[in-house]
């Protein structure tokens, strides 16, 4: 599967979503702690966008109605059987220039 580039690093705040659409995908993408993460964005219990909600204990926390869903691998925190969507993750440093946050996606 092909790299797809969703923004630059220094777009990302420590905590903070940013929402990006890519490949048909509707994303939610989080810095915390250093590490980048990227969700599906759609929360499946009624569908908010989750790069709207903020971080507490390594979950991203849906803004709608609060569930937590873990940033390393999309599960609800008090129920696995439930999870978004998560994809791997690489920065992609360009010489002298600003560093891409890539994922991969399946194709649709
Ligand atoms: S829509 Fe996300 S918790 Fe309800």
């Amino acid at each position: 599967m092909p790299w797809t580039s969703l923004c630059e690093l220094t777009e990302l705040r420590d905590g903070e979503g940013k929402y990006v659409e890519a490949g048909g995908y509707q994303l939610a993408v989080f810095l915390h702690e250093g590490i980048v993460h990227v969700l599906d964005n759609h929360c499946p219990h009624a569908g908010a966008n989750l790069a709207g909600g903020w971080i507490n204990a390594g979950c991203v926390v849906c803004p709608k109605h609060g569930w937590p869903f873990h940033l390393e691998n999309g599960q609800l925190r008090d129920n696995p059987t439930v999870a978004v969507d998560i994809y791997p993750v690489r920065l992609m440093e360009q010489a002298g220039e600003t560093t891409l946050v890539q994922i991969q996606l399946p194709d649709l």
